[in-house]
């Protein structure tokens, strides 16, 4: 599955705040990109919200993220994007961000960015669609022709 979103940044309002405050909302250091050590790191961090264990396993993600921007309409943001096996983990991710960790410790980002736009897609691997080509996909799915 692939998550999409588009992002708009305020960053006027991102720029207006102190350089400490910034590294605390994203969980790393701005010039040397070193992650805040877990002692410093607020727990609304980006990087800490983003972080699920389960059953002593990091549920992962890829992320294909691509920054863009259009000065003629003052337009800049982040488009995300983020693959995984199933939609459940980046949709835990939302929960954090948005809702928080606990509830109300949401993600500070989200005080300068709002998503306008998203959707979630199925991505067919190639190993799944070799396998609808040979029926054996709707098979294994339940969904051939006996049910
Ligand atoms: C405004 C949109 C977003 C921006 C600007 C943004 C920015 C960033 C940045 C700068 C990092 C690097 C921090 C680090 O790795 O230490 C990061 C990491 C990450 N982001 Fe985002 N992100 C956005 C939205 C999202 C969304 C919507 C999700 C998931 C639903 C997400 C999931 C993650 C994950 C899993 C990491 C890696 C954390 C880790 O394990 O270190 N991000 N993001």
């Amino acid at each position: 599955y692939v998550i999409v979103q588009k992002y708009l940044h305020d960053l006027k309002a991102w720029n207006g705040l102190p350089i400490e405050e910034q590294e605390g909302i994203v969980g790393r250091k701005k010039l040397t990109d070193v992650e805040l050590d877990d002692a410093v790191k607020p727990t609304s961090a980006h990087n800490a919200l983003t972080t699920i264990i389960e059953n002593g396993e990091q549920l992962e993600i890829v992320r294909d993220n691509m920054p863009f921007g259009d000065v003629g309409k003052g337009e800049f943001g982040t488009y995300f994007i983020g693959y995984a096996r199933s939609p459940r983990r980046i949709e835990q991710m939302l929960e954090n961000m948005f809702i928080g960790r606990p509830p109300g410790n949401y993600d500070r980002l989200l005080d300068f960015s709002r998503a306008v736009t998203g959707n979630l897609f199925f991505v067919p691997s190639a190993t799944f669609l070799e396998k609808v080509a040979t029926g054996e996909a709707m098979s294994t799915a339940g969904l051939g022709p006996s049910g």
